[in-house]
């Protein structure tokens, strides 16, 4: 493959190296140049994001910045004048998909040549990738980072000038970028990120290579982020990280989320969610706060991996099945009503059949009102990537089958004991798959389902409930009058 000058290429070796360099907060990086100004006048954008929430806020901004170049967005790729793939590499059939979609795409820029077709998100941050990208998907003009969307305007405009492939991937994490535009998917729940990045390093995980070291945003810009959402009518925030307990070691010299979890929640927005928390440094003073703001939701998504402590081990958890039931029990103790989900990886490298099975009885023992399962997926460049398995595919997978069957069980479980009980729900709207009824979460993040004369997008109603399923409760909304 020949490089081109002026191409800038993910490099693994760099993405691994962690830098004591201080990350700064930057407040003018965005710019528009002159040219690139109403570069997207009467054009469209279609913007197409698969994975995480963090990608889903990413795709926000980049809408944000389509928007403010003039472009239009439209669902319809058929119409688009870009269309941007806003990838996930968590796992191998995560990017299966998006070369599939690729493929597929190949057509429309056949029959319409001036089409620009991008890619970013974690897969352009994978060497390997970019390289079977620049072989093999010749027809991909654009390529670029999760590192430098502040750099779309001109990027696009470079791709949309010249003959010309644009590559342009940054190993090494930049600085936090503040005041990038943002066109929100919802009017009424909002992603707000804390911080960026993970220095976790479980062994089977690319996030730590393609999302860069942990920078956290400053309180204020956090706060003030919520401020001004709930000033615009939303009622509820999600703070991000890829570990939110962590939050503020890497600015402040000391974990500080519970702290800013008390100023966000005194902004007085109704609804106050986070996400993903890692059981390794969540303190007790963070299970206090969630219990002591009515606005902060009793749900956590506390990711076990495995049950069952030597393997925990080898994937770098820093944590024993112990110290996981311990914390579980805690906030149990301190919390409740707190609803739990999970993230559970089947068929790492050498898994044995007991150590299975200490992953099962970690469900008995939580019996997690919901978890997501997967099959291990070796991720080039991480540690466990090198390790030799002995585990066949098949055994795998009758594990996941055998673990999804009982995770199903208790959920439905879990779901029952809500019958007869009133949740309070915030209405999404009608339901989508029965326009007849509305749909909406509860505080514990279930999906609820329910009947009702009339309700708006964003009222919080109080719904009885009548009926479980292992993944929705149906009900009807109660009038107190
Ligand atoms: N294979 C399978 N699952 C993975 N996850 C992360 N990396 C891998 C991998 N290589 C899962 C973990 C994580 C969730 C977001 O994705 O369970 O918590
Ligand atoms: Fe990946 Fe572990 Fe970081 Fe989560 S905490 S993003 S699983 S390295």
């Amino acid at each position: 493959m020949n490089t081109k000058k002026e191409w800038v290429l993910p490099n693994l070796k760099e993405a691994q190296k962690r830098t004591k360099q201080q990350v700064l907060i930057q407040r003018a990086l965005f710019e528009v140049p002159e040219a690139a100004r109403n570069c997207g006048l009467n054009k469209k954008f279609y913007l197409r994001t698969y994975g995480c929430q963090a990608n889903e806020r990413d795709g926000e901004t980049m809408a944000g910045i389509l928007v403010q170049l003039g472009f239009t967005q439209t669902e319809d790729e058929e119409e688009a004048d870009v269309i941007i793939l806003n990838t996930c590499a968590v796992r191998k059939n995560a990017e299966d998909k998006v070369l599939g979609e690729l493929g597929q795409l190949k057509r429309l820029k056949v029959e319409n040549p001036n089409l620009i077709l991008g890619l970013c998100g974690c897969m352009a941050q994978e060497e390997e990738i970019v390289k079977l990208l620049l072989e093999k998907y010749r027809y991909v003009d654009l390529i670029f980072g999760t590192h430098n969307i502040h750099r779309l305007p001109s990027l696009l405009l470079q791709a949309m000038s010249g003959k010309e492939r644009v590559v342009e991937v940054y190993s090494k994490e930049g600085d936090v970028v503040e005041n990038l535009p943002t066109k929100r998917f919802g009017k009424i729940k909002a992603w707000v990120n804390i911080m960026y990045g993970c220095d976790k390093f479980c062994t089977y995980c690319i996030v730590p290579y393609t999302r860069g070291k942990e920078r956290s945003r400053t309180i204020e810009d956090i706060v003030q982020e919520v401020e001004e959402l709930k000033e615009q009518g939303f009622k509820e925030v999600t703070l991000l990280g890829q570990n939110v307990n962590a939050y503020g070691k890497d600015l402040y010299g000391e974990r500080k989320f519970a702290e800013l979890m008390r100023k966000v929640a005194l902004t007085g927005i109704e609804r106050v969610r986070f996400t993903t928390s890692h059981p390794w440094d969540f303190t007790e003073e963070m299970v206090d706060v969630i219990a002591e703001y009515d606005n902060i939701m009793p749900f956590i998504h506390l990711p076990v991996q495995s049950g069952n402590t030597e393997m925990l081990k080898i994937m770098g958890r820093r944590y024993t099945s112990e110290d996981y039931k311990k914390l579980f029990d805690y906030i149990v103790k301190k919390i409740p009503n707190c609803v739990f989900s999970t993230d559970i990886i089947v068929g790492f490298p050498n898994e044995t059949e007991e150590q299975f099975e200490d992953t099962l009885k970690m469900v008995d023992y939580c019996k997690y009102d919901n978890a997501y399962t997967f099959i291990y997926s070796p991720r080039e460049g991480t540690p466990a990537a090198k390790m030799e398995d002995n585990v066949p595919f098949e055994v795998k997978q009758r594990r996941l089958q055998i673990l999804n069957e009982k995770v199903a069980g208790y959920a439905h479980e879990r779901n029952e004991k809500y019958i007869g009980k009133i949740l309070k729900v915030l209405v999404d709207g009608p339901s989508k798959k029965n326009d007849q009824v509305y749909s909406g979460y509860s505080e514990e993040n279930k999906l609820v389902n329910f009947t009702a004369d009339h309700v708006e997008c964003g009222d919080i109603v109080e719904v009885e409930i009548t009926e479980a399923r292992s993944w929705t409760l149906n009900g009807k909304k109660i009038d107190r009058n």
